[in-house]
């Protein structure tokens, strides 16, 4: 199969308004806002350089400067948490450190759909590699982080692959939904079409399509059509499925691990507990918290 060749960048859309976060969003991106104690978008980055990517690129929006200033380094921290011998903290912070020029910031200059961010990254691309998308909304635990086991499963199938979930039929409808021509092995699977929001009772089956994607550099060829989907907007979707109209490979991996959906309020509070507990310093506080809880 062609396109494989390692995978080294990924494309974080972080364009949104993030209108459900209202009015916390006014004046934080969206992405910035905490799970327990590191921003959401500090999650995406970890996955991907789990996974070897070494270019991050992030498509942002008005208003999105906190994001930018985030990654700086922030050397007066630094030294004063050295100084104070606050070695596990002073360790976080330099976690978060990223290369100079590993980061390139695009615009968008117009909320056009999710295809239409991606697209906007096409010049800081090589147009033969394949690259990454990681939508930082949806935050997955793994032991094996998730785009990590995605790019092991790409070394076998190259082509195109999305994460893939099976939801509740009735929520089908919320997401791209895949149509599956059969299995390849235990994980992975063909796909023979994807819809974005398909109308509630038209849905091809329930494996959703989760925010996590490797994409061949013709899915960004494809988005130059900038055909309007779903909504009226440039679905990411759309552009992946004209690969399978090419006869080009798509592939949905059913990876390991818990998805939450922290673009709900109800998903982030969710995430927070659960992300809570899994932390030693805060697992007893909290559970013996949740306990007192009525049922
Ligand atoms: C986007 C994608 C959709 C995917 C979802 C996963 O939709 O367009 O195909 O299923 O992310 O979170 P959004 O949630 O931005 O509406």
């Amino acid at each position: 199969m062609s396109n494989k060749r390692n995978v080294t960048k990924a494309i974080f859309p972080v364009a949104g308004l993030g209108t459900r976060f209202l009015p916390a969003t006014k004046s934080i991106p969206k992405e910035i806002m905490t799970l327990v104690d590191r921003p959401l978008i500090q999650y995406a980055i970890d996955e991907a350089r789990a996974a070897g990517i070494k270019e991050f690129i992030f498509v942002t929006s008005r208003g999105k400067g906190a994001l930018e200033d985030y990654f700086d380094h922030s050397p007066v921290l630094e030294q004063e948490l050295a100084r104070k011998g606050k070695t596990a903290l002073l360790e976080d912070l330099e976690n978060t450190n990223m290369d100079s020029g590993a980061i390139a910031y695009v615009r968008q200059y117009k909320a056009l759909g999710l295809g239409h961010a991606v697209w906007c990254a096409r010049r800081l691309l090589d147009p033969t590699e394949p690259f990454a998308v990681l939508l930082p909304d949806d935050v997955i635990a793994a032991e094996k982080p998730c785009l990590q086991q995605m790019v092991e499963a790409y070394s076998e199938t190259g082509g195109s692959m999305v994460a893939a979930l099976e939801v509740p039929q009735e929520k089908a409808s919320s997401y791209g939904v895949l149509d599956i021509n059969g299995n390849v092995n235990d994980t992975t699977v063909s796909v023979k079409g994807m819809v974005e929001k398909p109308e509630s009772g038209t849905e091809p089956s329930n494996l959703a399509v989760i925010g996590r994607y490797i994409l061949s550099p013709n899915v960004m060829q494809n988005l130059h059509a900038l055909k309007k989907g779903a909504g009226g907007e440039i679905q990411l979707t759309d552009a992946i499925a004209d690969e399978i109209a090419a006869d080009r490979g798509v592939f949905g991996y059913k990876f390991k691990g818990k998805r939450f959906d922290c673009g709900s309020k109800a998903g982030f509070l969710q995430a927070t507990i659960a992300f809570g507990l899994s932390r030693p310093d805060l697992r007893d506080e909290l559970s013996a918290y949740l306990k007192t809880l009525p049922a």
